[in-house]
């Protein structure tokens, strides 16, 4: 375990200007969100292969474009000053990266070698980088903590794993300074209810339970209830969306020059596949059903964080610890935009 050096403050980075890669996706969206209320100057980098436009805030600008256009980066960290980069934009769908390996290397990591080129070269020395607990595989027990063993059994995880390493290497090479924030699962809405989720495919267990609730799926389907778990059903651990964006704002100002460190975000709460539906039907009044079909390949029986080190050395703890709390914000986005930003 790494020896936790305590909560060391910094000066405060009052104005900041902050390039967001994927800031038009749904978490990218929700730090954007963040750092506008927070009054820091923020550019959107965003090709919108998968994000909204309508996704991003109005005080923030948008510039539509691919990671790997190196003149475009180019005109965009050459034409300001930036003080640092959070890097959301990357293809994160686990059964598309094992279908099509190459695209998932392509856009998460030598996209991503494109982007911190260009940050060199342009002496932007900070970032914050979208990990992922799917960079653990199946770890030996849970509450995870962040020194068990990387082991992604996906490509997606290992191409989360390489950029990590990247990072790691840069930060040795010449003296970026950069932050991993490994998530469990990203879930709930905006408290202002004007941006929530909008996958497509959709594959995250509360959006498809509450497509459910809205008449928009049949029923949901639950993979394997005979895991070792309390009601034999799969453990995570969801995160609410507006505590990940907190966290990178408070992460973007304390990174190190020099320095490569990750840390696990999450609740440190394990929910059951069980419990999410229950919660759900107690929140939207529908009945929910489901059927119960095979366990799907690779999927851990318990996924929760250990959050103690993030904890202690930046000073982040969730404000949404109750699922039933995230699944009312989720909700609240669903029932408004029940065709999300098709609207
Ligand atoms: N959602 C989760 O539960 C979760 C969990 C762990 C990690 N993550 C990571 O967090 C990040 C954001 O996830 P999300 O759920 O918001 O995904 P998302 O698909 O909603 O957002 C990703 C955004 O990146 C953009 N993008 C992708 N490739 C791009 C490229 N080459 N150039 C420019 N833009 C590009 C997309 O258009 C999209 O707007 C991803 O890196 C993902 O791996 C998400």
């Amino acid at each position: 375990m790494r020896y936790c050096t305590g909560y060391n403050p910094v000066p405060n980075l009052l104005i900041m200007r902050i390039l967001v890669t994927g800031g038009a996706g749904y978490v990218g969206s929700h730090c954007v969100r963040a750092l506008c209320d927070a009054g820091h100057d923020v550019v959107a980098f965003d090709s919108l292969v998968k994000g909204h436009r309508e996704a991003v805030d109005a005080r923030a600008s948008l510039v539509v474009a691919d990671l790997g256009d190196r003149g475009r980066l180019n005109e965009v960290l050459g034409g300001e000053t930036f003080d640092g980069v959070m890097h959301f934009a990357a293809f994160a769908e686990v059964g598309e990266s094992v279908k099509d390996p190459l695209s998932y290397y392509q856009n998460n990591v030598v996209k991503s070698a494109v982007l911190l080129d260009a940050m060199c070269e342009h002496g932007v020395g900070r970032i914050v980088f979208s990990s992922t607990c799917a960079v653990y595989g199946v770890p030996p027990s849970a509450p995870i903590t962040e020194d068990m063993p990387l082991n992604p059994i996906s490509p997606y995880g290992r191409t989360k794993l390489a950029m990590e390493w990247m990072l790691s290497d840069c930060a040795n090479a010449w003296g970026l300074g950069a932050i991993a924030l490994r998530y469990f699962n990203a879930s709930g809405a905006s408290a202002s209810g004007a941006i929530g989720e909008d996958h497509d495919p959709e594959s995250h267990l509360i959006p498809l339970v509450l497509q459910v609730a809205l008449g928009q799926r049949e029923k949901i389907m639950i993979f394997g209830d005979d895991y070792e778990t309390p009601d034999g059903t799969c453990v995570r651990d969801y995160v609410h969306v507006d505590d990940l964006a907190a966290i990178h704002k408070t992460a973007i100002e304390k990174v190190t020059p020099g320095a490569f460190a990750a840390y696990n975000v999450g609740t440190g709460q394990g929910t059951s596949v069980n419990a999410v539906i229950d919660a759900s039907r107690s929140v939207t009044g529908h009945q929910i059903p489901t059927e119960v079909v095979d366990r799907r390949a690779g999927d851990p029986p318990s996924l929760f964080a250990d959050p103690a080190l993030i904890s202690c050395e930046l000073g982040w703890s969730p404000k949404y610890s109750e699922i039933e709390a995230t699944i009312e914000s989720a909700w609240d986005w669903h029932r408004s935009h029940p065709r999300g930003f098709a609207e």
